[in-house]
Formats: C-alpha cells, sequence, structure tokens
C-alpha cells in the first residue's frame, strides 16, 4: 500500500487548510489571505467547535482557527459557555493533529503596564471571556501558533467601526470611553501577517500580532468619523459610565519581542484601508 505523502511541496499538491469560524470577520480574512491554498471554510453550522470534529473530515495540513466566544460581556453571565467554545474549542481543534493558528486576545492582561506588553509578561485575565482565551491557549497543544491580537475591526460583522458608521449616521453626538488604550487591528491586515507567520515556518508558541500605533476607543471613533466624512461629535466617558458587566484593561498595546515577528500597519492605515472597502 502506497502511503500519501504528508508534506504537500513534495506531494505536488496544494496545501490544505481548515478555516474554522470562517463567516466571523476574521475568518472571512483569512479565507482571502489564503485564497492560494486549498482551503476548506466552516463556519459554525458546519462544526460547533464546542464539539470533536465532525466524522470524515479530511486531515488538513494547516488549521487557522477564526471560531470562537465573543460576547466580552456575555461570558460574566455564562463562564461555561464560553470555556466550552474558547477551550473546548481549542483541544477539538488541536485534536486534528495538524498545526494551528490559534487566536487569543489582549484580554488575558490586567492592564496594569504602561508600556506595551510583550511575549513574556505574565497575563492576569479580568474577565471570564479573558480566562477562557488564556485557558484556550493552553489547550491548543504544542504545535501552535498563538496569536494574540487586540480590538479587530473588518468590512463584515459586528465591530467597533460599522457599529460608530451606523451610530453617526443617526445622531449628532456619541459617548465613548477613554479611559482604555489599545491597538485596533484590520482583519486584513493581520491575516496577511499570520500568512507571513506560517510560511516563514516560525517557531510555534506565543505572538503578539496587532497595529501599530495606540489610541482610546474615543480617538478610534473620532478618526472613523473624520475618515467616513461623518459629522458627529465624540463625548468622551469613562469606563465607569458604561457599567458593562466585564471589567476591561485600562492598557492592553500588544508589541511583539520575538524575532522576526511580522510587523503591522498602523491601525489608522488599517481603519483607511477598511473603510475603502466600507465605501466600494
Ligand atoms: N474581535 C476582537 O476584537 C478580538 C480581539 C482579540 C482576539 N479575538 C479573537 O479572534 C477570533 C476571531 O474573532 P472575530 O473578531 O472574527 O469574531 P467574530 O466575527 O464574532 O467571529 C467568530 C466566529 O466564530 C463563530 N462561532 C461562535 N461560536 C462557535 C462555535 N461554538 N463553533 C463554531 N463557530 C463558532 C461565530 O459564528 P456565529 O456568529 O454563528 O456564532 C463567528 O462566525 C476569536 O478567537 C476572538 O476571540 C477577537
Amino acid at each position: 500500500m502506497e502511503l500519501e505523502d504528508t508534506d504537500p511541496v513534495r506531494a505536488g499538491r496544494r496545501r490544505r487548510v481548515l478555516i474554522t469560524g470562517a463567516a466571523g470577520q476574521l475568518g472571512r480574512a483569512l479565507q482571502e489571505a489564503f485564497a492560494g491554498d486549498d482551503v476548506l471554510a466552516l463556519g459554525h453550522a458546519d462544526w460547533d467547535v464546542a464539539q470533536p470534529a465532525p466524522a470524515g473530515l479530511a486531515s488538513p495540513d494547516l488549521v487557522l482557527h477564526a471560531a470562537g466566544w465573543t460576547d466580552v460581556d456575555g461570558a460574566e453571565a455564562d463562564p461555561q459557555g464560553a470555556a466550552a467554545v474558547n477551550v473546548g474549542g481549542s483541544a477539538h481543534v488541536a485534536a486534528l493533529g495538524a498545526p494551528l493558528v490559534a487566536f487569543s486576545s489582549d484580554y488575558v492582561f490586567d492592564g496594569r503596564k504602561r508600556t506595551p506588553y510583550l511575549e513574556s509578561d505574565a497575563p492576569n485575565p479580568l474577565s471570564a471571556y479573558g480566562r477562557s482565551k488564556l485557558n484556550g491557549e493552553a489547550a491548543a497543544g504544542s504545535r501552535a501558533w498563538i496569536v494574540r491580537t487586540s480590538w479587530l475591526f473588518g468590512e463584515t460583522g459586528n465591530n467597533f467601526v460599522r457599529t460608530m458608521l451606523r451610530l453617526g449616521a443617526e445622531r449628532d453626538e456619541v459617548a465613548v470611553v477613554d479611559d482604555q488604550r489599545g491597538c485596533p487591528t484590520y482583519v486584513g491586515h493581520l491575516a496577511s501577517a499570520v500568512a507571513q507567520l506560517v510560511s516563514d515556518s516560525a517557531q510555534f508558541g506565543v505572538w503578539h500580532l496587532a497595529a501599530g500605533g495606540e489610541c482610546t476607543w474615543a480617538d478610534l471613533a473620532e478618526a472613523i468619523f473624520e475618515d467616513a466624512g461623518v459629522a458627529c461629535r465624540v463625548r468622551r466617558i469613562g469606563s465607569d459610565e458604561l457599567a458593562r458587566p466585564a471589567l476591561r484593561p485600562a492598557y492592553s498595546v500588544l508589541r511583539s519581542e520575538r524575532l522576526g515577528a511580522p510587523e503591522l500597519p498602523h491601525w489608522r492605515d488599517g481603519l483607511r484601508a477598511c473603510l475603502a472597502r466600507v465605501a466600494g
């Protein structure tokens, strides 16, 4: 019996890439960035990652695990539900046995630092969501690139940029928090950086991949209105005024200290790239 060569290049075939959470904003961007591969894009209905993989799934060469419980406030009311998806999901995806990119979050940190968080900094999540992401990192196993990223936005899905564009068209003023500082990251730029990380055969382990620069949510809202030509004022408020169920870190700027880490463009460039596609 002749066994199939598992190295796609040696075997003269395209790399088989499985994407979970393929209908999410990051999942869609990954489909574009890996369009040259043989991509199997699975949405929530195709594989609920809180369950083991569906029977008969062909073994991939690479898994991009973009499915996740992303409702940060909802996780406070249902931490087991969040863990089933974010921890159980990582374990089920790792069980496929292929090299894996697992996405984690700046919310694994408590935000007490005032200089960028590096891979060697100790996590200390403030929320049930942050804990589920941290435990999900461990569940991804030893053949995983754990990509910590932050404040994602894209031209599809539920995200801050799209919410501000909607509110800005309806109102003269929006109240936005000004006491959380991070790196708003465009999913298209993140997906390209992930493609680079994988093609460089970077070492497995934790990688911080977030946009260049830093700002608060209020700064981001003002930039959105300015770049989109929307006449809406931003009223800067404190997080305490919103009284949301989950605590968020006051400072969660991510930078990489690892040799060869892909560098992402500045968040303002990401915003322009996103708005160009929203308008188009
Ligand atoms: N958004 C951010 O700011 C941010 C920041 C840092 C890290 N991350 C991480 O990046 C990853 C992608 O996030 P995103 O922004 O692309 O989120 P998203 O747009 O909400 O996409 C997540 C996708 O996962 C799917 N999903 C949820 N539960 C699932 C389950 N049990 N089984 C299979 N699929 C499931 C969702 O489907 P349904 O909509 O049908 O439930 C959705 O299509 C997540 O791991 C997230 O934690 C996000």
